[in-house]
């Protein structure tokens, strides 16, 4: 049964990778939540998505530009709310609170956000901190930057690896399998019936993102997509239910 992931949290009703978005995700009953990581300046993972903090904050520059105690006394303003940019760790102890609770377990597809910025090291102090918290078969590591995604498998093969990609890609399954990947992350635009029945032939595993329309989630759902990644999993949670 595909898999529906909260993409940076309930992020059609609340502040993007904050936590109040990760708990109403968490609570609508997702199955797992996607979020976005960077480094600060001294070297600690936030929750966030963009490299610049102005679109969510207000504030000029960077994030890789502050230290943790500077990126804590700014708030992301979205959806008429306001909160703080949550660190990697207090989105994990959120989920394995939840999960205690709840006895649910709970996917977490983690994007290193490395790319036009660089963050050395950004792929093992993640993947260290994650396994504090879940362990391995919960978590998926995708990224834009596959040099990360190669750089955590090459130390780590058992991580699991989701190949991130905004445009079609010639015979996806042989690039996914040369980086050893667990998963193709791609764009829904890029997924016709064509593409998916020959992901589907070479056993290519799909999460494909964003998807909020519930008449694309039910041709990718009926076409055995294992993962989708929506910004309202309430309403694919729904439809799910309903198939
Ligand atoms: O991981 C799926 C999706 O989040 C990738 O794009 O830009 O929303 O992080 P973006
Ligand atoms: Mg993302």
């Amino acid at each position: 049964m595909t898999q529906i992931f909260g993409h940076r949290g309930a992020s059609g009703y609340y502040p993007e990778n904050t936590l109040i978005s990760f708990e109403k995700a968490l609570e609508m009953g997702v199955d797992g939540l996607e979020l976005d990581v960077h480094f600060t300046q001294d070297g600690e993972l936030v929750v966030f998505h963009d490299f610049e903090l102005h679109r969510l904050t207000g504030e000029k520059g960077f994030i890789f530009q502050k230290t943790l105690a500077e990126i804590k006394t700014l708030k992301v303003h979205a959806k008429n709310r306001t909160a703080s940019i949550p660190t990697l760790q207090e989105v994990l102890s959120l989920i394995q609170v939840f999960e205690k609770a709840s006895g649910k377990k709970i996917m977490l597809n983690v994007e290193f956000k490395a790319g036009s910025v660089h963050y050395p090291g950004i792929e093992e102090k993640t993947y260290a901190l994650c396994l504090t918290y879940l362990p391995n078969q919960q978590l998926i590591f995708s990224s834009f930057d596959h040099y990360a995604l190669k750089t955590l498998k090459s130390a780590h093969p058992e991580a699991q690896i989701g190949v991130l990609s905004t445009a079609a890609l010639i015979d996806p399954w042989k690039y996914v399998n040369t980086l050893h990947g667990d998963f193709y992350h791609p764009h829904f635009m890029t997924l016709n019936e064509k593409e998916l029945s020959k992901l589907k032939a070479h056993d290519t595993k799909i999460n494909t993102y964003t998807v909020n329309s519930t008449d694309t989630a039910k041709k990718l759902i009926l076409a055995g997509v294992d993962g989708i990644i929506t910004d309202y999993p309430d309403k694919l949670i729904a439809l799910k239910s309903k198939l």
